[in-house]
């Protein structure tokens, strides 16, 4: 394993409800698995409608209900990130589509994936779906799903990087 971390960025629509999300999930199960000191971890948004905020307040009390204290603040996906980011994780499929015309070279391009390529016990969803204009249950599968895409995701980091 090289002294450089592997630099993971998580993407959604507003970065104020699902990426902020996966990445203290994603932040969590590192810990939990002593293997946080190999990743930088970070989340943005396509959109800039709440650069700056704190998550959705739906978002955060879900994600306090399950031990994630989520302090993220807003931001949108920058060019340099294509760049700087070894791994692009779309929420769905309309951000992997908006991430893709954003990349200038092949490198940048096989550098996004979507989260769902992760799922195992979720397999059957194909994106994690915008739960912004949802009740709770919405919020709730969300959860749902970015605990199976993360778990599912750093056992392939683990294997790949033998970590
Ligand atoms: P997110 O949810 O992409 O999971 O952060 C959304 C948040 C805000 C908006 C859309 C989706 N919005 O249209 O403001």
């Amino acid at each position: 394993m090289s002294e450089k971390k592997i630099a993971v960025i998580f993407i959604c629509l507003g970065n104020i409800c699902r990426s902020p999300a996966a990445e203290e999930i994603f932040r969590q199960m590192t810990i939990n698995k002593k293997i946080d000191l190999y990743f930088k971890i970070d989340s943005a948004g396509m959109g800039n409608w709440h650069v700056g905020q704190l998550p959705d307040n739906r978002m955060r009390a879900h994600c306090a209900k399950r031990g994630y204290n989520i302090v993220h603040r807003a931001r949108v996906i920058e060019l340099n990130d294509l760049n700087y980011f070894d791994y692009i994780i779309a929420m769905d499929n309309s951000n992997y589509h908006d991430i893709i015309r954003m990349c200038t070279t092949e490198e940048q391009k096989k550098k996004v994936h979507l989260m769902s390529s992760y799922f195992r016990k979720f397999n059957h969803y194909s994106e994690v779906p915008d739960p912004y204009y949802h009740g709770a249950e919405g919020f709730e599968l969300v959860l749902d799903l970015l605990e199976d895409g993360c778990d599912g995701f750093i056992d392939e980091l683990k294997s790949q990087f033998n970590l």
